[in-house]
């Protein structure tokens, strides 16, 4: 490793604490020295734990330090605003998800960073988790066949969703058909503090340039996981020679095909090493009568991994180290960061096409969304409602202390 790379946390908001853990595993590489949000006791708290200056002024922040990293984690809304003004100012930056709200808002950010010759991260995750990567795995040994179909009824959905889809697939989008239906339930306050009094469910189906079809569930009430049966959902991907249903691997031997034989589940060991005390996770391994695929933990030195929730799964921040980590390499060694805007960008078209439809009465859509389209007219509308101005007057917006959604 070259060098610490000078790190600013903007947001320490529901997610942003959580990467105050995640800092303190990747000391080699990021010294993190400060920390900005309107929040004066947020701030307080952060600079008593961590040491770190702090700052309630993004334009403060940069007058101020010399950052190479700038990790941005305020609302969705604030995305494009304050990332304008730290690509302006020359910093580099990792910022959370959704890029931002609209194809405008994301190709300001974009053109910015382009033109001030900047790294841009975009911090999706869900495809970094160990199950995503080692699911992943699963499909590129070939095991199930071609990916046919994916079924994905789940907690969270929108961008994120798109992206796993996306990438399970392995294709661009072709076509997308939305569909929304919304019902009463009683009164619900979720683990992430949003309040819900009716359930609103969006419905995709998908198809993609390679021929495999999609179908996601996504509901606020899903999300909250209060309601209901409490479980995630149902995520299951079928291929040409046999199923993934969570870490499950449904897969006949070739020899069995013609013989009526069913698939037999097959589940992966976690296997898991001692670093510092703690139970990490080293790899994950699937053996089968043919064949052994596994993914390997590029982080368990650093010790991220914890095994937790007795369920046998490592959660404990692999994907966040990960997404760092990919800033961090594009700046050390001058690469592309691994997963990038524009895929992210994409993320963010397909979940609004999908809307779109449902707006139109549930019309099927063809790649790209046509510009413009009446789900980003109305965002930008309710922008210009909520903050005085349009989305795009970055200089007048940037010291509004953006309201948690
Ligand atoms: N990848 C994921 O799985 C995931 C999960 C949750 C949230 N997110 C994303 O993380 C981001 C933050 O979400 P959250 O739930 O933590 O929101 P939050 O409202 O809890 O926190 C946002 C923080 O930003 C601060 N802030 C607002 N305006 C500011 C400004 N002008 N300057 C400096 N600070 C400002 C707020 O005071 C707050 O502390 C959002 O983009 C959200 O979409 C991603």
């Amino acid at each position: 490793m070259g060098r610490q790379l000078k790190l600013a946390l903007i947001g320490v908001g529901r997610r942003g604490r959580g990467r105050l853990r995640v800092y303190s595993r990747l000391r080699e590489v990021f010294d993190f020295i400060a920390v900005c949000d309107k929040d004066e006791n947020a701030l307080a708290e952060v600079a008593r734990e961590h040491g770190v200056r702090t700052y309630a002024s993004v334009r403060d922040l940069v007058e101020k330090e010399q950052i190479d990293v700038a990790d941005v984690v305020v609302p969705g809304d604030a995305h494009h605003v304050i990332c304008h003004h730290l690509t302006s100012a020359g910093v580099n930056i990792i910022v959370e998800t959704p890029l931002a709200p609209t194809r405008p808002m994301c190709d300001l950010i974009i053109e910015s960073a382009r033109r001030n010759k900047v790294k841009l991260e975009v911090a999706e995750n869900y495809h970094r988790t160990p199950l995503s990567r080692f699911q992943m795995a699963v499909i590129s040994s070939g095991l199930i066949g071609e990916v046919s179909r994916i079924y994905r009824i789940f907690y969270e959905g929108g961008y994120h969703g798109m992206s796993m889809l996306r990438l399970l697939a392995g294709s661009q989008p072709r076509s997308i058909l939305g569909i929304t239906h919304s019902s009463p339930v009683v009164p619900i306050t979720d683990l992430m503090n949003r309040h819900h009094a009716q359930e609103n469910l969006q419905l995709s189906y998908l198809e993609f340039q390679n021929g495999v079809a999609a179908i996601m569930a996504y509901s606020n009430v899903i999300h909250a996981r209060s309601l209901g049966r409490r479980a995630a959902g149902i995520w299951q991907i079928d291929g040409t020679k046999g199923t993934i249903l969570e870490d499950g691997i449904y897969y006949t031997p070739p020899g069995d095909y013609e013989r009526g034989a069913r698939a037999t589940p097959y589940k992966p060991e976690y296997v898991a090493t001692e670093v510092n005390g703690a139970q990490v996770l080293e790899r994950i391994v699937l053996k089968l009568p043919d064949r052994t695929v596994s993914w390997e933990n590029p982080y368990t030195r650093l010790g991220v991994g914890e095994m937790s929730g007795g369920f046998g799964r490592a959660h404990d921040s692999v994907d966040v180290t990960d997404e760092l980590m990919s800033i961090a390499n594009a700046l050390l060694y001058d690469k592309e960061p691994t997963y990038g805007v524009q895929q992210a960008r994409l993320d963010v078209e397909m979940d609004l096409a999908a809307r779109e439809s449902a707006l139109r009465s549930k019309v099927p859509l063809e790649f790209p969304l046509q510009h413009p389209s009446q789900v980003e007219s109305e965002i930008h509308e309710r922008f210009r409602t909520e903050y005085g101005c349009d989305f795009d007057k970055v200089d007048q917006l940037i010291d509004v202390w953006f309201p948690r959604r």
